[in-house]
């Protein structure tokens, strides 16, 4: 017999039915719910709510599983790179040889943005912070190619659309780069691969030869990898609610991108490595950063800890925690933050306030470390995860679009305003 939950309103008993997800989670269909009651539910901040059915990302955040179409991350993150780990997020399987070279040929193809649109660049002042130019520039491809914005377009149009976006978001995101340094901006080179072509991009200077790093491209990856897609996360659900307008995949992902930018979200990367540059000049010591993070009088927040969905461990965070030694190491160098993200990992973890609210390190904690190794500079590191996010934006806008019942996102609220209130001329007042 199908599962049911019953629910009792003023005496009277409704029969709800019961949702199981393929990896056995449980969910309270309310869709009749207020044309049967009249009643609507409320869940501020979406602590409870599911807000569609997905066959991209699961995640367990109590056992700290993430997987990608069903692979987990860790087999991803070491047998994988980014190219191949978007293929399999936006087409929802791991690709043959054939459909590899086919994806990697168009994201060369793609790779060069409309010559007019580096005017756009100019326009903005050097202090410009890389985020409001990339999500400007990302809306501003839907000018370049309007056949997104046509109910014609066909799936192949829209799957050279997607390989067009994941190839030049790297484009622009370099450019915005070289632009705020005061270089000239540098077009790809097609000999190169994804992260390599990237790395080029940003760092090589037109006078003198770049040799790109191995290990730099390694690490790129892998980064790109582990923020490469995580369900209903705040970008991801706007760029869901964004599109379900239909507006065109240019214009979502570029409200995904602002969303994203924000310190609790993907902004928090950058502010990590602010707060742990901010500890070391001052030498503050660790044990007052804990106590600030737990003063409720204070706004003051331990930046990369606490997740909503993680309550044991971030898989993220701990692949990228290892490779942090690993990888620095190769390059020789050592950095003070990552002592002090260490002992202020420890002396967080050993803290009831921490262990009770199970607050653990994000992917956002690490994630700069390595960004700084790189070369990355702090302002960019929203930008790097805008990068890595990506593929699952495309994917969820994807899906969303292959729902033929798919309906415009609109949620109801309970108005605690004024009842009737009559206008009152200006003399009158
Ligand atoms: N430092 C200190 N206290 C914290 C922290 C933190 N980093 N995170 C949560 N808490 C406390 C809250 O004050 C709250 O305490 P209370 O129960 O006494 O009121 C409790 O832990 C629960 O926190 P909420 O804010 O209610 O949890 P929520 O699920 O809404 O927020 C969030 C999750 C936004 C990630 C939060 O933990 C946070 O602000 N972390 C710092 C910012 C950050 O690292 N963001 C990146 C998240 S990962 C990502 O987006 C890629």
């Amino acid at each position: 017999m199908a599962e049911v939950a019953k629910l009792i309103i003023d005496g009277k008993e409704y029969e709800l039915p019961v949702i199981t997800g393929s990896e056995g989670e449980k969910a309270i269909d309310i869709g009749k719910l207020r044309q049967v009651t009249g009643h609507i539910t409320i869940d501020p901040a979406f602590m409870n709510s599911g807000s569609c059915y997905s066959s991209i990302a699961f995640i367990d955040g109590e056992k700290g599983i993430l997987r990608y179409r069903g692979v987990p991350i860790e087999e991803l993150a070491e047998h994988s790179n980014f190219v191949e780990t978007a293929f399999l997020l936006i087409y929802g399987h791991l690709p043959t040889k054939q459909e590899r070279q086919k994806f990697s040929t168009g994201l060369t193809r793609h790779s060069i943005i409309h010559e007019d649109m580096k005017n756009f660049f100019n326009g903005y002042p050097s202090s410009a912070h890389p985020m409001a130019i990339l999500s400007a520039m990302v809306g501003a491809l839907s000018a370049y190619y309007p056949n997104v914005t046509s109910a014609d377009v066909t799936a192949e149009e829209m799957d050279e659309n997607y390989v067009r976006l994941l190839s030049k978001v790297r484009t622009i995101a370099a450019a915005s780069y070289k632009k705020s340094i005061g270089q000239p901006i540098l077009y790809p080179r097609n000999d190169l691969s994804y992260c390599a072509n990237f790395l080029h991009m940003m760092f090589a200077v037109p006078a003198e030869p770049y040799v790109v790093d191995e290990d730099v491209v390694k690490a790129l990856n892998l980064l790109l990898i582990v923020h490469a897609d995580h369900e209903q996360n705040c970008s991801t659900s706007t760029v869901r609610i964004v599109g379900s307008s239909r507006a065109n995949v240019y214009a979502s992902v570029s409200a995904g991108i602002c969303a994203l930018w924000g310190p609790l979200h993907g902004g928090a990367n950058q502010e990590v490595i602010e707060m742990l540059q901010k500890i070391h000049d001052e030498k503050i010591p660790v044990s007052k950063v804990v106590a600030d993070a737990k003063d409720k009088n204070s706004t003051f927040r331990l930046m990369g800890f606490g997740h909503r969905v993680y309550k044991n461990f971030d898989p993220r965070a701990k692949i990228l925690k290892a490779s942090c030694d690993k990888i620095l190491s190769k390059m020789g160098i050592h950095d003070p933050l990552l002592d002090i993200a260490k002992e202020l990992e420890e002396a967080a973890l050993k803290d009831s306030y921490f262990v009770e609210r199970k607050l653990y390190p994000n992917v956002d904690f690490y994630s700069g470390i390595l960004y700084r190794a790189m070369g990355v500079p702090t302002n960019m590191f929203t930008v790097m995860f805008a990068i890595g996010r990506l593929p699952g934006w495309i994917a969820h806008y994807k899906e969303l679009r292959a729902d033929a019942n798919a309906k415009i996102e609109r949620p109801r609220q309970i108005y605690t305003g004024n009842t009737l209130t009559h206008y009152v001329p200006i003399d009158k007042r």
